[in-house]
């Protein structure tokens, strides 16, 4: 049977969407847990955006689990190592199952084939088949794994690290952080509306890791490495809770919800 897909609109520019781990499993489960009706719902409201599109979505409890259990944050581990990709690939898969039920033409693409890191960051990674993927109106899907590292063996590659990394090499036009917090909280749990290099010291205090288990620093890590692309190509993001219904379709149709992170 042939399935009919969605047509994007081309013109408006790329947008770069992480759907966040822990808004799509349960990352206080020892192993892999998928929120599967969280999941479809998310995946209807990408359906109604057709501009570009690449998603990038969080390991959750099917990554940071096992990346803690074999230390692989620290180093190498090849049992670890194979477990927990294929276990990122489980959940990639089932990512591009649902986003293709929605219509939507998504293609798995695993970090791990295209990257290399030297002691945690990335060093190179091929993006040219991400830009023409785009032109031909698929939606690539990339996700949070394992990586091969030239000082350490190997890594965790987060999604938080690339994501602003795609975003800069695109030269994106919007970049959304889908979490299962209503954006960046303060202390009060009210959320921050905007954070800027220059508020970021004084915001830091209010922000930790993760509640569940999460080998990549947590709201914290994600906060740094979004400032950071803001920093240096002047591309904002908005960190929002991807659990709030309606919130993910109304980001990638233009709205600024949640934390804004800018350069000014
Ligand atoms: N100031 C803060 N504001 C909001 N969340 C915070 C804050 N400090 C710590 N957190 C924690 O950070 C979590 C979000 O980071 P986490 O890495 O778990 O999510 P994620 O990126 O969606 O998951 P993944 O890394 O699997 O993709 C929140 O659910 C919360 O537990
Ligand atoms: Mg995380």
């Amino acid at each position: 049977m042939t399935q009919t897909f969605k047509k994007s609109n081309a013109d408006a520019g790329i947008t770069v969407l992480k759907i966040g781990g822990s808004a799509v499993t349960d990352k206080n489960a020892k192993a892999g847990l998928a929120k599967e009706e969280e999941m479809r719902r998310i995946f209807k409201e990408i359906a109604t955006f057709s501009g570009k599109l690449v998603i990038v979505h969080g390991a959750g409890s099917y990554g940071h689990t096992y990346a803690k259990e074999y230390g692989l944050d620290k180093g190498f581990h090849k049992e670890g190592f194979l477990i927990t990709h294929d276990s990122v690939r489980l959940l990639n898969d089932m990512i591009v199952k649902g986003l293709r039920a929605e219509s939507i033409p998504a293609v798995p693409l695993q970090p791990l084939a295209f990257s290399v890191c030297a002691d945690g960051r990335i060093q190179s990674m091929f993006v040219e088949q991400i830009e023409l993927m785009l032109d031909h109106g698929l939606v690539p899907v990339l996700h949070g794994d394992v990586c091969m590292d030239t000082v350490r063996g190997s890594c965790i590659l987060s999604g938080d690290q690339s994501l602003p990394y795609v975003a800069a090499a695109l030269s994106a036009k919007r970049v959304g952080l889908g979490s299962a917090a209503d954006g960046v909280l303060d202390s009060n749990g009210q959320v921050i509306p905007q954070i800027t290099p220059q508020t970021f010291e004084s915001v830091k205090k209010h922000i930790g890791g993760s509640a569940g288990t999460d080998v990549t620093g947590g709201m914290l890590g994600k906060v740094s490495e979004i400032l950071e692309l803001a920093e240096r190509t002047g591309i904002e993001s908005c960190i929002f809770n991807a659990n709030t219904p309606g919130n993910v379709a109304d980001y990638l149709n233009g709205k600024t919800i949640g934390t804004r992170i800018s350069r000014n």
